[in-house]
């Protein structure tokens, strides 16, 4: 399924759903031609919402000839509107533009089979079609907007007004599957073992039978990535894990004994903590301390490889929603940027081919995939982690012994969210130790010491985030916990700020 991106802000989220129902499908930009369609051979293709008013001068357009290849196309609100102007129907500024949630009234079957007469829509628009394209039918109206959806099924043509993709759209996931289901035949064949297996091809096919490196970081990207690479071609493979004494409670202990223990992956364990930590001696400042972790891990990856003789593979986590941001497409660009941001940061000069076996996944399929190989729940699951690891969550200068302190307030804290069955809706919850201490009072004496501060936020794509409201009672235990186990702590704080204007991390 070819998703067509025409400016909207719901174009990935279209292609989330299709890709929810089991169908693969891929963004494309407004801009591809009908021969680059022809040679996608898709099912079908979907037109995505935008700002834009069809008539106005700058408005995306695509060739016409995408339209009349007779491959069944749905069009949402932007795109319903510019298939009626592009094929015989027409598109006015009515005033009768919706915003939020519509009762819609439907015909029975087509796009609402099995679905009730009246159903509330979500609609986010200005221009109205007023005519269907030549030879369709309106299946839906609003009170303000008589053409809310047409169908023609002898063209394989339909359209929505509303947004489907959307969750205030109930029934919105039924109408895009009864699109891709009954009227244009896709089959729900987009399955974590069919990935993977797809996946293995592609990797045999790419490497032969060189040699291949991956750098681990503890977190689930890479993680799949490695496993995907291992299944494909074995102990061709070799992971390299730089502990650089930053990640949290037990996680390298599960990183070396999943792929070492487990899957029998061969893996190059490096303890570096030492070295990192007298690199950050000192250093108080954020961007120092990212700086110096980053390139120390290149050092150290470096190091490692050049032990390992002539290895021509190198693995990334590159992920789709990041091959999308940078542009997209085929160029290899994404894979570039990505790599300074999974791992903290990969040599830029190394003279190895990227191998992405998840250049073509969304973060929750990634989880999927990472289940579907056996990889424990606990890393599937895990909470995105930054390269610089705990370094950035303590302000100022990182100690062996404020290390100590976080690493534990950061295990209870975890726990307990996990116990109250909060983990896996939260983006990320996190301990932060800052540099200052006050006063408290501890069994008749006074204490002079750290303050935890407790971070917690849902968000979707870390871009935004709210504070998450976690319940008082599990406060109330993280806060007694963290208080009364971890000496050098007298006092818990909760970080009540959005992003914007503050940012997740502290640093
Ligand atoms: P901020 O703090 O900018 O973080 O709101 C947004 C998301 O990015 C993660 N993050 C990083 N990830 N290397 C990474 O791999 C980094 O240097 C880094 N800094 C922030 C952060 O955890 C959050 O999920």
């Amino acid at each position: 399924m070819l998703v067509v991106d025409l400016g909207g802000q719901y174009a990935q989220l279209i292609a989330r759903r299709v890709r929810e129902a089991r169908v693969y499908s891929e963004l494309v930009p407004h801009t591809i031609t009908a021969q680059q369609v022809l040679a996608r051979r898709p099912h079908a293709l979907i037109l995505s919402g935008g700002p834009a008013s069809v008539y106005a001068d700058d408005a995306p357009r695509m060739d016409p000839h995408v339209l009349t290849l007779g491959v069944p196309t749905l069009g949402i609100c932007y795109g319903m509107q510019l298939l009626a102007l592009e094929l015989g129907g027409a598109v006015e500024r009515t005033g009768a533009s919706e915003f939020g949630k519509t009762e819609l009234r439907t015909d029975e079957g087509g796009l609402f089979e099995g679905l009730p007469p009246v159903q509330t829509v979500w609609m986010s628009h200005r221009d109205s079609v007023t005519a269907p394209p030549e030879g369709a039918r309106v299946v839906a109206g609003s009170a303000s907007t008589p053409i809310a959806a047409f169908e023609s099924p002898e063209r394989g043509l339909y359209g929505v007004q509303f947004h489907p993709e959307v969750i205030h759209t109930p029934h919105g996931q039924e109408v895009l599957k009864n699109f891709l289901f009954r009227l244009v035949g896709a089959q729900p064949a987009w399955t974590p073992a069919a990935v993977i297996e797809e996946q293995v091809e592609r990797i045999r096919a790419q490497v032969g039978r060189e040699r291949v490196l991956c750098a681990l970081s503890g977190g689930v990207d890479s993680a799949v990535a490695a496993l995907l690479v291992h299944k494909a071609v074995g102990d061709q493979l070799t992971c390299v894990f730089v502990d650089h004494g930053l990640l949290r409670e037990n996680e390298a202990e599960q990183v070396v004994e999943t792929f070492g223990g487990h899957f029998h992956v061969p893996l190059v364990h490096v303890e570096a903590q030492e070295r990192f930590l007298s690199r950050l001696g000192g250093v108080e400042d954020p961007e120092q301390k990212r700086k110096i972790v980053g390139e120390e891990f290149i050092r150290v990856f470096e190091e490692e490889a050049s032990k390992l003789g002539d290895v021509r593979f190198l693995v990334q986590g590159t992920l789709y929603s990041d091959v999308i941001e940078s542009g997209g497409g085929e160029d290899g660009v994404a894979a570039k940027i990505k790599s300074h941001h999974n791992v903290g940061g990969l040599p830029a000069d190394m003279r190895m081919q990227l191998v992405e076996p998840l250049r073509l996944l969304f973060k929750d399929e990634v989880r999927r995939v990472g289940e579907e190989l056996g990889m424990p729940e606990r890393m599937v699951w895990r909470q995105p982690f930054p390269g610089p690891g705990l370094a950035i969550r303590i302000i100022g200068e990182v100690t062996a012994e404020r290390l100590d302190v976080l690493r534990s307030a950061d295990a209870i804290l975890q726990e307990e969210i996990r116990r109250a069955g909060l983990y896996r809706e939260l983006w990320q919850s996190f301990a932060v130790l800052p540099a200052i201490r006050s006063v408290g009072v501890q069994g008749d004496e006074r204490t002079y010491a750290y303050p935890i501060v407790i971070r917690a936020v849902p968000s979707e794509d870390a871009m935004t985030a709210d504070w998450a409201r976690l319940p008082y009672d599990v406060l109330e235990t993280i806060s007694s916990r963290i208080i009364n186990e971890i000496p050098g702590v007298n006092r818990v704080a909760l970080d009540l700020s959005s992003k914007p204007p503050a940012t997740i991390e502290w640093e």
